[in-house]
């Protein structure tokens, strides 16, 4: 999860955008007389919706699925389709196009746009533009790598350039801009600068951060959008605040399924839990993730913000311009290599614009984005070429994303009039290829060795610059002095952490606050290394059952390795196996000692 693009990246075909523009125009010119659609349902077909039906029954989905489709034909008049099929709400309630979800990494693309629009705002001055260093904006913007600290633009945020991995877990809800930017300097960059482009949603959100930075009101983000983006485009369901939605009483429940570990067990059905809505705090002034995930909207809302991208930033019905033309293309024309093989031949290789990915599905340009967040996924793509628009939304946590790309593909097939290619049996095998292998290379060494520092020593509290401090405490060591804290969580791990916890092995448990975990657990592997899950356990209001455990299908591989500083025998600790994030192909740090192996390095307090 977190804030993916999650499923499979996508990509590009070198068509140049001017080029677009120039056929376009041509056609828009024509006033339709006549409705070229009828009123009847094209797209959505009643034989669609036992597709999708079927698919959230073989798949056990207990959520539901939201689209939009949108096309504009050749006299220039738009057919818009929006349907709900399934579940919102553990009430039983059925998605309708009025339903609420978190859209997650979606809302990168609006933190683009109001970049874009404050570049083309003429009484900035001195003037910003796309190059503009973010250390000339933000005088405490500076990371680990000084080049990257001196030369990232704003045009290297929104292409994820600056060298550093995700990082997710350094942040909190508790978190805002400001809080964030002084510990950026302690981030470990996975490679150079500009080298090659690796998913980061901290830079979104510190782009999101421009509107408060620039002008003279100190506008936060979320405001920002709404006065310049969704009111103007008449978006009003759309909004960055859970109270707001809540209290419209269409938000969907996101579902998860406890227990149905997606790697090891894709397909067993599992009991469906829901999340309490992950962002919550903030209200109309948004909060930390505001700008890289935090957008809350509907499938009507989406079929507008459609027709105005397919439109190059002008509004469907009047025409007028909502957002530059200039800033829709750079946005949506690749300024970094995202994925040169998708894995499909159907795909060509994916470029990262801002916000937005380029690839083609059968010869059919197409540019979009998917987003995630806990008990939701979504997918906005439009095909500009063909004047093609669809949304996606979906409150499976588990199989979200495999739903919505092959739903997706399957209209862009019926629509297109493409060959079909059997997606639903693809993403079926690939799950169980994965399965295999996943339970393949789960192995436990035959005589375990105990780890060279004493075990005493090894509980306690340990920091870190950028993420904070945490502290691990041993759950299966009983004898060993007890904090305060490590009394709380030892006592609190049978019901936070039901069935999370390997009762034979030595295991060390950390309890943090972050927006995309609340525990690390370290189970002892051999030696001094130990593996690592990043866990999330969510409160239910079922006093039988009071929490459940989400987390496991993420992280895999991550260890922990323990060591003791050679100059001042304190204890250390490393996080490795890509706890960081780093994009594909990008390794981790090499080295003799700990401090140069770790992605993330703990020291004992
Ligand atoms: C442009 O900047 C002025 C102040 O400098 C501000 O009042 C206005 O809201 C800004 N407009 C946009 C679209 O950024
Ligand atoms: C959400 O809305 C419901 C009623 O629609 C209300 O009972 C509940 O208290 C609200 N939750 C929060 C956290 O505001
Ligand atoms: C634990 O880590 C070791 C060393 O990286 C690895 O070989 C093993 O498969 C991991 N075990 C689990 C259960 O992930
Ligand atoms: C495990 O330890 C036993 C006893 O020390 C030894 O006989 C055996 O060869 C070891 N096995 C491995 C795989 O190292």
């Amino acid at each position: 999860m977190r804030f993916a693009s999650s499923f499979p990246v996508l990509v590009c075909k070198a068509l140049f955008v001017a080029y677009i523009a120039v056929t376009a125009n041509v056609i828009d010119r024509q006033i339709p007389e006549q409705a070229a659609f009828d009123t009847k349902e094209h797209i959505l077909t009643a034989e669609l919706g036992q597709f999708i039906e079927d698919l959230l029954r073989t798949w056990n989905s207990p959520g539901g699925i939201a689209l939009a489709v949108v096309q504009k034909d050749q006299v220039g008049e738009w057919n818009v389709e929006t349907k709900g099929y399934g579940v919102a709400r553990s009430d039983g309630s059925k998605v309708t196009p009025g339903t609420l979800f978190a859209i997650g990494s979606n809302t990168k693309l609006f933190d683009v746009l109001a970049a874009g629009l404050l570049i083309h705002n003429s009484s900035i001055i001195p003037p910003l533009t796309w190059e503009t260093k973010m250390a000339s904006i933000l005088p405490t913007f500076e990371l680990m790598d000084p080049i990257s600290s001196e030369h990232t633009t704003i045009t290297d945020i929104i292409s994820h350039r600056t060298g550093l991995p995700r990082h997710d877990l350094m942040y909190s809800f508790s978190d805002d801009i400001p809080s964030l930017l002084p510990r950026l300097q302690y981030l470990r960059p996975s490679a150079e600068f500009r080298e090659t482009s690796q998913y980061n949603s901290i830079m979104y959100m510190v782009l999101s951060y421009l509107p408060t930075a620039i002008l003279p009101t100190k506008i936060p983000f979320t405001r920002y959008v709404t006065e310049h983006i969704l009111n103007p485009l008449g978006m009003r369901a759309t909004t960055f605040s859970y109270t707001q939605a809540n209290a419209s009483q269409e938000l969907a429940e996101g579902f998860g399924r406890p227990g149905v570990n997606s790697w090891l067990n894709p397909f067993s059905v599992g009991k469906y839990k829901t999340f309490p809505f992950w962002s919550q705090n903030g209200g109309d002034d948004g909060n930390v993730i505001s700008g890289a995930g935090g957008m809350i909207t509907n499938v009507e809302d989406l079929a507008t913000w459609l027709q105005f991208l397919l439109l190059k930033g002008r509004h469907p019905s009047h025409g007028v311009s909502v957002v530059p033309e200039s800033v829709i293309r750079k946005a949506s024309t690749g300024l970094a290599v995202a994925a040169d093989d998708m894995g499909f031949p159907e795909f060509s290789t994916t470029l990262y614009g801002g916000g937005q990915i380029k690839t083609s599905y059968k010869g059919h340009e197409m540019i979009g984005h998917g987003g995630a967040a806990p008990g939701f996924r979504s997918q906005i793509f439009r095909f500009p070429l063909d004047n093609f628009g669809l949304a996606i939304l979906s409150n499976d946590d588990v199989h979200g994303n495999e739903l919505i790309e092959i739903i997706k593909l399957r209209i862009v097939e019926d629509v297109f009039g493409l060959s079909f290619t059997d997606w639903n049996t693809r993403y079926r095998r690939m799950m169980l290829t994965i399965a295999t292998r996943a339970a393949a290379t789960t192995t436990s060494p035959v005589n375990i060795t105990r780890p060279s520092i004493q075990l005493d020593r090894l509980p306690g509290k340990y920091s870190n610059p950028s993420y904070g401090s945490l502290e691990l405490c041993p759950v299966s060591c009983p004898h060993a002095a007890q904090t305060a804290v490590c009394k709380d969580v030892i006592l609190d791990a049978p019901k936070m952490l039901s069935g999370a916890i390997d009762p034979t092995k030595l295991t060390f448990v950390a309890k943090w606050d972050k927006v995309w975990s609340t525990h690390l657990v370290f189970t002892h592997f051999n030696m001094n290394v130990f593996n690592v899950t990043v866990l999330m356990s969510i409160p239910t209001n079922d006093p039988e059952e009071p929490f459940w455990v989400t987390g496991d299908q993420f992280q895999r591989g991550v260890t922990m390795e323990f060591a003791e500083h050679h100059n001042t025998g304190k204890v250390g600790f490393g996080l490795m196996g890509n706890f960081w994030g780093a994009g594909p192909g990008v390794h981790g740090p090499q080295g003799e000692t700990l401090c140069h192996r770790s992605e993330v390095l703990f020291e004992q307090l």
